[in-house]
């Protein structure tokens, strides 16, 4: 298991206003969406590309393009959802897969509720969306699904994570034989005894949609 903390002047700067208990609904979803973008750049730095020849005005030049079969994107309901055309606008050809997990907010443990992947994964490249890795149980779950759906590869992308939450990944994936790798804007100092991340930036998917 590899993983990435992205570490630049953009991502932090937007990555505090996110957190900003005074930044309104309207732009903390504008925010989600920027700061996917920034870090769909590393998310995708192992993205399958093949060789290309096109004709520009003055010659032929070598280039390369997104290879086959495509990629899919799977945002965990419901925060998932805050950052998914940030990165589709990045992947504007791949498939969008679906699941939808709850924490108990007492044994914070993630259930799921909705599950709509392709039943077979072989040779796909796969990225988990999920803004918050807090105890892991989420990001684990759907790692598990899409294992088993025969995936090539697993790419997590979270804005902020929890120390608590990237040991368990590492400790349930420790092999690479299907690589899987976390990319997220900030590694936070630990949970709370709620499963929060602290400091974090407190509950995504009340913060993106409001209080349900
Ligand atoms: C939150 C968050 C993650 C999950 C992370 O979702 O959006 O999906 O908790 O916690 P974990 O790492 O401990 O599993 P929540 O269950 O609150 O649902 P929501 O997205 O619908 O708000
Ligand atoms: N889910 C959230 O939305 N925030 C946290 O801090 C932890 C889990």
């Amino acid at each position: 298991m590899q993983t990435t903390v992205v570490d630049h002047p953009l991502v932090a700067h937007k990555l505090t206003m996110l957190r900003d208990i005074n930044t309104d609904t309207p732009a903390f979803r504008q925010l989600c969406d920027e700061l996917v973008t920034l870090l769909g750049y590393e998310a995708t730095r192992n993205i399958n590309v093949e060789p290309v020849q096109v004709q520009t005005p003055v010659d032929v030049a070598s280039g390369v393009k997104l290879a086959r079969p495509v990629p899919l994107l799977v945002p965990i309901l419901r925060a998932g959802i805050g950052m998914l055309d940030g990165m589709a606008r990045l992947l504007p050809k791949a498939d969008i897969g679906f699941v939808g997990l709850a924490r108990d907010e007492d044994t914070l443990i993630a259930s799921t509720y909705a599950t709509r992947l392709p039943a077979d994964l072989t040779g796909r490249q796969t990225f988990i969306l999920d803004p918050m890795l807090a105890t892991g149980g989420s990001m684990e779950t759907v790692i598990r699904m899409l294992l088993y759906r025969n995936a090539a590869s697993i790419t997590g992308v979270s804005l902020v994570a929890a120390p608590e939450g990237l040991a368990r990944i590492t400790d349930a994936f420790p092999e690479d034989k299907v690589p899987v790798r976390i990319v997220t804007g900030a590694l936070d100092a630990h949970l709370n005894d709620r499963g929060y991340i602290v400091p974090g930036l407190g509950d995504a998917g009340d913060r993106l949609f409001g209080t349900i």
